[in-house]
């Protein structure tokens, strides 16, 4: 896949990251937020890693929804494993920190499962070996960094990052910032909501879509790029939610219409555009409508409450009550404790709802409350 570079970008925010920072609350780092699809991931991987690294920044990289089955908590301290295990001097010097250099034999037989474990080496201390070693700046890049606290292990290792946060920015050590990102500004606001949680009064960046110079880019690449005006493109691209796969489907659909006439492709990619765009809100629709009118009035409720949302409390069950006696007076199903329980695992194994660690839940995808709202749904 051919990738358009937003270096610009990159640079911007790589040299913030990289300036002394002026209070530890600002060496919290940065939050990268933006909608589902618009490239957040490729645009960490591609073009801010790289700017980093060219900057003489260490990079550790984290993708916490790249194997979704892995525990975010084991991720974030798998990663960080790895870029010890690439230096030697640094587990040397890890090993000797941690009192175990009699074991070992410099450090080579220094055992690094166990770090972040609490029979291992803190992330903090392991960090700082990486610190001391390599005298570098480090960053620590998230992905899906709301992920983390969905598990224990999750919220600890965020909890951990926080002391080694600190530790790091000392004057001892050469700087830890750490990058995140997500999809979600209500769950990411719940990771920058507490004092001893990592990202604590990190500022919340809207991640800009991609622009006008994408599509140009785009364009240029296509046979009938002649018939195609990056202004109009740009504006059909808005309104796919700036995602370049709707772009890249209605191209793929239009390349293989052999009934399209020379003078015809801006035409008929506009009406290819929109039918993505109907197809894809379809499909999202398509698994609200096969829900339990139980789990349907949890879900419609969720939607309409957003962050205040409180599953169990007396209102909230009425709320649900109100919704079920108008959705289907005829379904026999009183709401309680139990049963809405029941409906908001089913929820989360539909990838609808998103559930905190200590109980907090959220729509997976805050567009999908749009989608509803505009079918009717939460009327
Ligand atoms: N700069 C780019 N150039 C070309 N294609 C891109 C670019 N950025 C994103 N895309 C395409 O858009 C799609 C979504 O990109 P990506 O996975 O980076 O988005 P995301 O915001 O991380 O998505 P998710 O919400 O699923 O994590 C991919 O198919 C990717 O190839
Ligand atoms: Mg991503």
């Amino acid at each position: 896949m051919p990738v358009f570079h937003r270096t610009a970008l990159a640079q911007d925010i790589a040299s913030k990251l990289v300036r002394p920072q002026a209070t530890s609350a600002s060496g919290s780092g940065l939050f990268l937020a933006a909608p589902r699809r618009t490239g957040k991931s490729t645009f960490l991987r591609e073009d801010l890693r790289p700017a980093l690294e060219a900057m003489g920044v260490l990079v550790v990289y984290a993708d916490l929804w790249e194997n979704k089955a892995a525990d975010p908590g084991v991720v974030i301290i798998g990663a960080i494993r790895a870029a010890l295990a690439q230096r030697e001097g640094v587990v040397a010097r890890l090993a000797r920190a941690t009192g175990m250099e009699k074991l070992t034999v410099g450090g080579l037989g220094f055992n690094l499962d166990k770090v972040g474990m609490p029979d291992g080496a803190s992330l903090s201390a392991a960090l700082s070996a990486l610190s001391d070693e390599t005298q570098r700046l480090i960053v620590l890049i998230i992905d899906e960094a709301q992920h983390a606290i969905t598990s224990e292990a999750g919220s600890n290792a965020l909890f951990a990052l926080k002391a080694a946060r600190d530790e790091l920015n000392s004057s001892a050590h050469h700087g830890l910032r750490i990058v995140a990102t997500g999809s979600n500004r209500d769950k990411l606001a719940m990771l920058r909501a507490s004092k001893d949680q990592a990202f604590f009064g990190a500022p919340l960046v809207a991640f800009p879509p991609l622009g006008k110079d994408y599509i140009a880019w785009f364009i240029a690449r296509l046979d009938f790029k002649d018939e195609l005006d990056v202004e109009l493109v740009h504006d059909w691209f808005s309104k796919a939610a700036f995602r370049p796969e709707v772009l890249g489907a209605a191209v793929d659909a239009l390349t293989y219409d052999l009934a399209v006439q020379r003078g015809g492709y801006a035409h008929q990619l506009q009406a290819l555009v929109d039918e993505q765009i109907q197809a894809s809100n379809a499909e999202a629709l398509r698994v609200v409508h096969s829900l339990t009118p139980l789990q349907s009035a949890v879900l419609r409720v969720m939607a309409m409450t957003g962050i205040d949302y409180a599953p169990f409390e007396q209102d909230t069950m009425e709320r649900y009550q109100a919704v079920l006696s108008k959705t289907a007076p005829d379904a026999k199903v009183e709401p309680d404790t139990a049963n809405v329980q029941q409906a908001l695992v089913a929820l989360q194994d539909k990838s609808l709802v998103w559930r905190a660690a200590r109980g907090v839940y959220a729509l997976e995808d805050t567009f999908l409350a749009e989608l509803m709202r505009k079918a009717g749904m939460l009327a």
